[in-house]
């Protein structure tokens, strides 16, 4: 059974970060209390930066068993560690360190490495390890955050590409059309499975992608890898600010609540 949307629009980018943050700890705090550990897959781009912002705030810092956190990446650029672009790079220096996350709770896609058909393989023994999930049965993890890109793409999983319809590998490698081309990404199998995919978006650039994937017209919007993002048994929620749904219809918005 797939989710319907839930759909929470915040009024300006001030509220929208503490939403972020609010719903990822109060998700966190759940899966804590009910499995003793909670695995979240960060994604990548820069607004996940807001988000760690807000985490590190004395606000929301000591409010979750950051101990009993499991970090994973839902893709990586071809970059080392410590490179601008590298999605690892930028949680390292934004919440891995303040927060001071031990080094065994992080595990980065060594998107770097010549030969990525390794690399994803061994990002795919990870993701088994940590969910002790072995072959064939699908690992589920707890929460994955999802950016959207400007071309409907969801971690690195662009439009076209064959990544996108891989049905039996958790990672593969993949090519971007722009910026660094070399990728790692989780595919949508392991995506769809989590419990909760959460879509964190905002700014007015992205509105007119926003409404193409939650109110498609066209199957071309149907087919978006951000529309194909529907998990199987778990939840859907969309956290956008008011620019960045601003081209949905107001009959699609959930007045924003608290809590999860
Ligand atoms: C990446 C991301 C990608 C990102 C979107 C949105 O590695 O680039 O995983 O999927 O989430 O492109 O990026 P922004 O947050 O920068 O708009």
């Amino acid at each position: 059974m797939t989710s319907v949307p839930d759909i929470r629009i915040a009024q300006d980018l001030q509220s929208w970060a503490p939403e972020a943050a609010e719903l990822l700890l109060s998700i966190g705090q759940t899966t804590i209390q009910s499995n003793g550990r909670f695995l979240l897959a960060l994604s990548g781009g820069s607004t996940p930066k807001l988000l760690y912002n807000q985490l590190t705030t004395s606000i929301y810092a000591d409010r979750m068993d950051w101990r009993k956190t499991v970090f994973l990446f839902g893709d990586e650029r071809g970059v080392p560690p410590d490179h601008p672009d590298s999605n690892f790079g930028l949680a390292q220096k934004a919440l891995f360190t303040p927060l001071h996350i031990p080094p065994n709770a992080i595990h980065r896609m060594r998107a770097e490495e010549r030969d990525l058909t390794r690399a994803a393989l061994a990002y795919e023994e990870t993701i088994r390890s940590v969910a002790k999930t072995s072959a064939p049965a699908w690992p589920r993890l707890d929460l994955i955050l999802l950016g959207l890109g400007d071309d409907g793409h969801i971690a690195s999983l662009f439009p076209g590409t064959a990544a996108l319809n891989d049905r039996a590998r958790l990672v593969v490698p993949n090519q971007s059309p722009k910026g660094v081309t070399s990728r790692l990404t989780m595919t949508l199998g392991v995506i769809n499975q989590a419990t909760v995919v959460l879509f964190l978006v905002t700014g007015a650039s992205k509105a007119s992608m926003v409404r193409a994937v939650l109110e498609p017209r066209t199957e071309a919007e149907r087919t978006l890898p951000a529309a194909l993002v529907k998990p199987t048994n778990g939840r859907l929620i969309w956290l956008l600010d008011r620019p960045a749904a601003s081209a949905l219809s107001p009959s699609i918005e959930r007045p924003m609540v608290q809590g999860n």
